[in-house]
């Protein structure tokens, strides 16, 4: 029996050809391509509201379908391209757009989402298959640090989220009745030696940071100072923050460094704490 596989919980559940002709489209799935499959209101809505979109994000729906994400994202104050193959269903959510009034910042066009340039997105948002999320992973890591990506149901590749939400969705079309919804927030590029000098606390400071997406392991050595652990590092986009526990003039201290990384610079503010006192210090390091 020819089965067909339907985008769903862990997206492989298998089903029948007449059934799956009863909930959607006529598409060819075999190969590899992904077909047109609604993510239910809700689950848009808890999409939209976990990349936090607002008035200045830019959204781009990667296979727009009848273009709910992006016409909800302008509902929200956004503006938002869908890219869409099907021309179709570019033409059916140009017209969806127009009915919810928000055209002027809704917009469709048909094409392959492989060729897009995606550099004005704030936000990307995707309901596809974990081999094609697998395929974008490059060009979504290349966008600036700081642009938030949910995707529906799938993982992309071996990046971890930065968040999800597990929803119980009775209505949804396919699937086990569950939605996943997963973010991740673009990284800045932060690997390798760093250094940055603070003469009233520690002297010159040296980070050796090693990446792998937002995970960092970071080490932190001092001249003026010893014996350094690092119990706390995030990187979230561009914004990074530091806990490093140490010796520093003969007082332990708890250093927490939070700046934003630019290019070869990290700038922002040290706040030193030994529990009598606080110092705080603005900072530059550079790669
Ligand atoms: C599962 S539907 C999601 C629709 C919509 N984003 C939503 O969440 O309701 C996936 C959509 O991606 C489109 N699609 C698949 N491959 C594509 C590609 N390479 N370029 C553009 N669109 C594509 C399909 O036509 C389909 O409409």
């Amino acid at each position: 029996m020819n089965r067909r596989r339907l985008l769903g919980a862990g997206l492989a559940v298998l089903l029948g050809p007449a059934a799956a002709r009863a909930q959607m489209p006529a598409y060819t799935w075999d190969d590899g391509s992904v077909p047109f499959v609604v993510t239910p209101m809700e689950v848009v809505s808890r999409m939209l509201q976990l990349a936090e979109v607002g008035p200045g994000d830019t959204v781009i729906d990667l296979g727009s379908g009848d273009g709910r994400i992006v016409i909800e994202a302008a509902r929200r104050g956004a503006r938002g391209l869908g890219l869409e193959l099907d021309k179709s269903l570019v033409a059916a959510a140009a017209e969806n757009a127009r009915a919810a009034g928000v055209a002027d910042r809704a917009r469709f066009e048909a094409m392959d989402l492989f060729t897009a340039d995606l550099s004005a997105a704030t936000v990307v948002t995707i309901y596809l298959l974990p081999e094609l999320n697998a395929k974008l992973l490059p060009k979504l890591l290349a966008l600036r640090p700081g642009t938030r990506i949910v995707s529906h149901d799938a993982g992309i590749g071996d990046w971890p989220f930065d968040e999800r939400l597990e929803l119980r969705v009775p209505d949804k079309p396919v699937g086990d009745g569950f939605s996943r919804v997963e973010l991740w927030v673009v990284p800045a590029r932060v690997a390798g030696n760093w250094s940055l000098e603070l003469p009233e606390h520690g002297g010159r400071w040296t980070l050796r940071i090693a990446q792998r997406y937002q995970l960092l392991d970071v080490e932190v050595a001092a001249t003026g100072g010893r014996d350094f652990v690092v119990p706390g590092v995030r990187l979230r986009g561009a914004e990074l923050s530091l806990v490093t526990n140490g010796i520093v003039g003969r007082r332990a201290w708890r250093n927490v460094f939070t700046g934003t990384v630019q290019g070869e610079r990290i700038t922002g503010e040290l706040r030193a704490s030994d529990g009598n006192e606080t110092r705080t210090f603005a900072f530059t390091a550079v790669r």
